[in-house]
């Protein structure tokens, strides 16, 4: 408003440079017709004005359009109004105000745009054009924006890109997984050793209990400890060397069991027994068969020499009565077989344990 009435107090001023400068030689007043009538200055090129012509009773003015100011000297051109200098302008400061003819218009700090009447400045969303020139993430913010990067990542030195963050290598003093630690791209992954499964919050490790399972492999005992397990064996077996499987230990190997006589070694124990005479003693086949055999041999020597005798005997009986010697022939040949099967089964009942 300051500046407005500021023009139209200027283009005041020249309706009375105008009065002088239209004087005539007649009787009437200067600016008159000879009849006196009023001569319209404007009418022929315009009042000689650059903008506007203002015809009066005897004189004109020239005025100009809004933003300019007529020159103090010939009242008749318009000159541009420098509002910056002047201090006629709303921008954020003189340094950001740009005289323009007719008008001002004012720039804009970095991160702001002008508006369409020239003189506002808006924040400008680096956002939407490329995404702020950002790798992940653009955060538009009044006259500025930043980048930022998704989890698991790390703005770079430039502040646009992102880089994958070593959550495996941190530098804290505390890991970041309990016991092993995997980083992948954006993220990282938590393992445990042998004998530990990861929890759900994939973070932390909890003992196995191996023995839960098919009894740990072992073949006795399974006993749980914290990240593995053991197998153990009931007394008198000893564990194999595949640390699993248990074997009975024979006792009687080490000083006959600390038996007096046999030591008899059973599944997981031992017995000490006596030396006893029974017929389940396969030592006493080693004697039984060999005395068989000769007493076997005895009684066929007692058999040939009974037939023999038999034979001189029958022989001497034909001699003395004639009688034909071959109808003994077919007889003595029966008799031989069932003989000698008798002696064999009645006798010697130990032998049919060897076949
Ligand atoms: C113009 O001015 C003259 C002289 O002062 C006066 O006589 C005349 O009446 C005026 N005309 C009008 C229309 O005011
Ligand atoms: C204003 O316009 C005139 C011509 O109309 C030109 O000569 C001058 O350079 C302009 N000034 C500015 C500041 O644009
Ligand atoms: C002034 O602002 C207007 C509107 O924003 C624009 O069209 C014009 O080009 C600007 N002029 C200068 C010299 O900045
Ligand atoms: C035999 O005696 C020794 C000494 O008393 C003992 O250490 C060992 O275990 C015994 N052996 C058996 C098979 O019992
Ligand atoms: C082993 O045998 C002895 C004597 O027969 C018995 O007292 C002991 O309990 C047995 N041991 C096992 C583990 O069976």
């Amino acid at each position: 408003m300051r500046q407005l009435w500021c023009l139209r107090a200027l283009a005041g001023f020249a309706v009375l440079i105008s009065v002088v400068s239209t004087a005539t030689g007649s009787s009437c007043m200067p600016g008159f017709n000879p009849d006196c009538t009023d001569i319209n200055e404007c009418a022929t090129n315009n009042g000689g004005c650059q903008h506007t012509c203002t015809n009066t009773n005897g004189s004109y003015y020239c005025s100009c359009n809004y933003g300019y100011m007529i020159d103090s000297s010939d009242h008749h051109h318009c000159n541009d109004v420098d509002e910056c200098s002047m201090g006629y302008h709303s921008c954020d400061s003189s340094d950001r105000c740009i005289n323009v003819n007719g008008t001002y218009n004012c720039s804009c700090l970095p991160g702001y745009h002008i508006t369409d009447n020239g003189k506002s400045c808006v924040d400008s969303n680096e956002c939407n054009t490329n995404n702020g020139g950002c790798d992940h993430i653009c955060i538009n913010a009044d006259g500025s924006y930043q980048c930022l990067c998704g989890t698991g990542f790390d703005i770079g030195s430039d502040g646009r890109n992102c880089y994958d963050k070593d959550e495996c290598n941190l530098g804290d003093t505390v890991n970041i997984c309990a016991q092993n630690c995997l980083n992948i791209i954006g993220s990282f992954l938590c393992s445990c050793r042998t004998g530990y499964q990861l929890d759900n919050n994939g973070i932390t490790c909890s003992d196995i209990n191996e023995c839960l399972v098919n009894n740990g492999g072992c073949d006795h005992k399974c006993r749980n400890e914290i990240g593995s397990y053991t197998c153990e064996c009931n007394s008198g077996y000893m564990l194999n060397s595949n640390q699993h499987g248990c074997s009975d230990v024979n006792e009687c190997e080490l000083n006959n069991g600390n038996c007096t006589e046999m030591c008899v070694n059973t599944p997981g124990n031992f017995t000490c027994s006596l030396y006893v005479t029974t017929t389940t003693d396969l030592t006493l086949l080693y004697y039984i068969l060999p005395i068989s055999v000769v007493i076997i041999g005895i009684l066929l020597v007692i058999i040939i020499v009974l037939l023999v005798v038999n034979k001189r005997r029958k022989m001497q009986e034909y001699e003395a009565t004639g009688e034909n010697f071959n109808n003994d022939k077919t007889l003595s040949g029966e008799i031989a077989n069932p003989t000698k099967s008798v002696y064999y089964n009645s006798k010697h009942p130990q032998a049919t344990l060897v076949s």
